[in-house]
């Protein structure tokens, strides 16, 4: 009897143990993989990458082909994190980067601290927590940048992440004289794995709604690209054209087909007391890291070397600024316009520009320096697309267009709610037409399958209408970084906005459509970042808009 009993005892706490293992594990792995606990899921199935896990049970689209379901997983696989550092523990903000702790080096290089124009520069970034110990794991984001401010110059640096603690920033060298190294810390990798979870698991966090009108009736409703499924009929708004997908809920009383507008409600944040830690704007939110010892170095003239890549970074930037004025590289000679030579450029030609309020700046500018261009008064408010001015004198138009949903934006009538992929398929273009498209800002508060989705759409009306309408240039601006101002993680955050932007980057490349990579022109501009950059940057993008519209002219 005793025997059996202890046996059994026995049995039971290894059972125990056992369980609560099996359970730890569990958990360990539902942390790690980020699973999205609070629908039925039935099947839990570990993946590689918690990137793939991309589908909501609310928020399942279908691809609209093999192809686009194998690009989209490329795409976001290769935007993929290699770690994901979590949170150690509740309470455990000590242990994660603190950029006050944390300093960058400036490496000798291989003349021994003898920097000439065309070399590289690599400082070597070495973090610390809150306590002063070294880092241990990867994954913090970090943005760097050379600059002189004197020279008015400046180029951002790419980065290297070691995945143990430190990471290296490399730059080209590309003025004689001073050039000063600048860190930040964006976020602490901790940090990014939580807007990572966020993104997923909320792509509902940021909400819309829609009026719904018919005589003296009207209700309004909740919309999104994805809705939790209720007891509520839901509205498909699905664009037929597109295939974009947009719902709401059905008004009570109305029929879907009386949908008046669409207008952003507002938005929720997610986070734990514990997490809204890791977002603390002059704590460990684009905060400095200092030099641990100088900060700068003096470049020598070109040494007419071979030049041999010697860092690990591959890219090279897209361009730098010297005087202030942008000279991209790789590609055109940026030239500089003044407004005749604008008028010159543009006459006979018609800009067409689609995307958010970021590209509107440029229609804005236009419209700012050229005496001549007149905008039409359409009797809309700036967010009500569409905006047109026109310079008769010299037939040049310039027109505007916002983007569909998810436009987080005052209320605008369901009729000005135009997908660009449909507008760009309805457009008769030609040789004297440009199309210019800034499509992100909007999205960087829904998960990256969305965007993938969107760009898909977009990218085959750009092929259609380049096949279609030979000549037509088309010109991409790119996403950029913005301030804290808007207050913003985690429901949106310059992290998103770098992912959004590598993605469109992928998506184009090989097109004939021209980049412009604002990402990197205003990281590398002294002025302080903004969700709408200052003038003198936008002035620097219309000019790389205009040098393809009218490429310089050699001998
Ligand atoms: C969730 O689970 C419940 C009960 O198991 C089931 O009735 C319901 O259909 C499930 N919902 C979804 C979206 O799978
Ligand atoms: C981290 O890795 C890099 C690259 O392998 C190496 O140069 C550096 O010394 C390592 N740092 C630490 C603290 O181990
Ligand atoms: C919404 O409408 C589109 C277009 O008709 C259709 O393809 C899609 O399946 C519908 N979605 C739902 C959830 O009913
Ligand atoms: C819908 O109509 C019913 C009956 O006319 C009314 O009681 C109810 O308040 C209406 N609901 C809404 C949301 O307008
Ligand atoms: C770095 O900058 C300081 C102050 O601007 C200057 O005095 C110093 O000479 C510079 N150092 C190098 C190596 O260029
Ligand atoms: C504008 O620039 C052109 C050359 O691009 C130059 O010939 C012209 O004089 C300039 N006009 C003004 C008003 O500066």
């Amino acid at each position: 009897m005793k025997t059996t009993s202890c046996t059994r005892r026995d049995f039971s706490i290894i059972f125990l143990f056992v369980m609560v293992y099996a359970l730890i594990f569990v958990l360990h792995q539902m942390d790690i993989l980020q699973f999205q606990p609070e629908v039925n899921s039935t099947i839990i199935m570990p993946r590689v990458s918690p990137h793939r896990i991309v589908n909501h049970r609310f928020c399942t689209f279908q691809p609209r082909s093999p192809q686009d379901a194998l690009e989209e997983r490329l795409i976001l696989d290769s935007i993929a994190r290699p770690e994901n550092p979590l949170l150690p523990s509740p309470n455990s903000l000590e242990q994660t980067t603190d950029p006050a702790h944390s300093t960058f080096t400036i490496l000798p290089g291989r003349k021994g601290g003898q920097w000439h124009v065309g070399d590289q520069l690599e400082a070597m970034i070495q973090t610390f927590d809150f306590q002063g110990h070294p880092k241990k794991s990867g994954g913090d984001f970090l943005t760097a940048s050379l600059h002189n401010r004197k020279l008015e110059a400046g180029v951002a640096g790419q980065f290297v992440d070691h995945l143990n603690g430190s990471y290296s920033a490399v730059f080209s060298l590309l003025w004689e004289g001073d050039a000063r190294v600048e860190v930040t810390l964006v976020h602490p990798g901790e940090a990014v794995t939580v807007l990572n979870r966020i993104n997923r698991q909320h792509p509902d966090r940021v909400y819309y709604k829609s009026l719904y009108r018919s005589g003296s009736l009207s209700e309004t409703t909740p919309c999104n690209v994805c809705l939790r499924s209720t007891q509520q009929p839901v509205c498909n708004h699905t664009d037929l054209r597109s295939g974009e997908p947009w719902f709401c809920y059905k008004p009570k009383n109305l029929s879907c087909d009386t949908r008046i507008n669409h207008f952003k409600a507002g938005y929720d944040n997610y986070l734990s007391a514990e997490e809204n830690k890791l977002f603390q704007s002059g704590v460990n939110m684009k905060v400095s890291i200092q030099a641990a010892g100088p900060s700068n170095v003096t470049v020598l003239p070109e040494d007419g070397q071979l030049k041999v890549k010697s860092s690990s970074v591959a890219s090279l930037p897209s361009g730098y600024y010297y005087q202030g004025v942008w000279r991209a590289l790789g590609g055109i000679t940026v030239s500089q316009f003044n407004t005749s030579a604008i008028t010159q450029c543009l006459k006979g030609k018609a800009v067409h520009m689609y995307g958010d309020s970021t590209v509107r700046q440029w229609f804005d500018f236009l419209n700012a320096v050229l005496p001549g261009l007149k905008e039409f008064d359409l009797h809309n408010p700036r967010h009500i697309a569409p905006l047109k001015s026109l310079d008769n004198e010299n037939n040049i138009l310039v027109s505007y267009r916002c983007h569909a949903p998810p436009l987080l934006s005052l209320p605008i009538p369901i009729r000005e709610l135009r997908y660009t992929a449909n507008e760009l398929d309805d457009l008769d273009a030609g040789p004297n037409d440009v199309v210019v498209l800034g499509i992100w800002a909007h999205f960087t508060t829904s998960p990256m399958d969305i965007y993938i989705r969107r760009l898909q759409s977009i990218r085959r009306a750009v092929v259609q209408l380049l096949d279609t309408n030979p000549g037509t240039l088309v010109i991409v601006r790119t996403g950029n970084s913005r301030s804290l101002n808007d207050k913003v993680p985690p429901l949106n955050s310059d992290w998103y906005s770098l992912q959004c932007d590598k993605v469109l980057k992928a998506m184009f490349k090989g097109l004939k459509v021209h980049l412009i990579d604002a990402w990197e022109m205003t990281l590398a501009h002294h002025l302080p970042l903004d969700l709408h950059p200052p003038p003198p940057i936008i002035e620097n993008m219309v000019n790389s808009m205009l040098s393809y519209v009218c490429p310089q002219k050699h001998g």
